[in-house]
């Protein structure tokens, strides 16, 4: 069955096996390969988008059980916290292979967007779930502590 969910301010209709994951209809369906595959189960954030300003792990999501939902992924986001984000990062150069950053970056920005300014605890609660494997976490850290003096 067909289903409508609004990707980056734009209708999408899906015909997508039932129960394929968003991630799949995202990087297969719509060619939207800014959102990556880790790890397939939740665990590491590589996949991350919104869904109605949420950050979620699109892995984990089937496509059908979002009908009239609100995605923003990577190529979408914009705002003064998503700007203040990528200015932040390629600042202080954070990555390193670049996998994992997609998804790191959308965390960071649901995080400013949610609180403009967060404690250490903040910064750490907020993005625990996000893995790398380049183990880029201190210059993570430090992008979001300037991406936030910035706003
Ligand atoms: S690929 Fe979705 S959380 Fe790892
Ligand atoms: S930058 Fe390489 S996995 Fe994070």
């Amino acid at each position: 069955m067909a289903v409508t969910i609004n990707i980056n301010g734009k209708d999408e209709t899906i015909d997508a096996a039932p129960g394929t994951p968003l991630l799949w209809v995202l990087r297969d369906h719509l060619q939207m390969t800014g959102t990556k595959f880790g790890c397939g189960v939740a665990q590491c954030g590589a996949c991350t988008v919104h869904l109605d300003g949420e950050p979620v792990r699109s892995c984990s999501i089937p496509h059908d059980a979002l009908d009239g939902g609100k995605v923003t992924t990577i190529e979408g986001k914009e705002g003064k916290a998503a700007k203040a984000i990528r200015d932040a990062w390629v600042n202080l150069n954070v990555p390193q292979c670049g996998y994992c950053q997609s998804g790191q970056i959308m965390s960071a920005v649901a995080l400013l967007e949610a609180n403009p300014k967060p404690s250490d605890q903040d910064i750490d609660d907020a993005m625990s779930g996000n893995l790398c494997r380049c183990a880029t976490y201190m210059s993570i850290r430090r992008a979001i502590k300037q991406a936030a003096a910035s706003l």
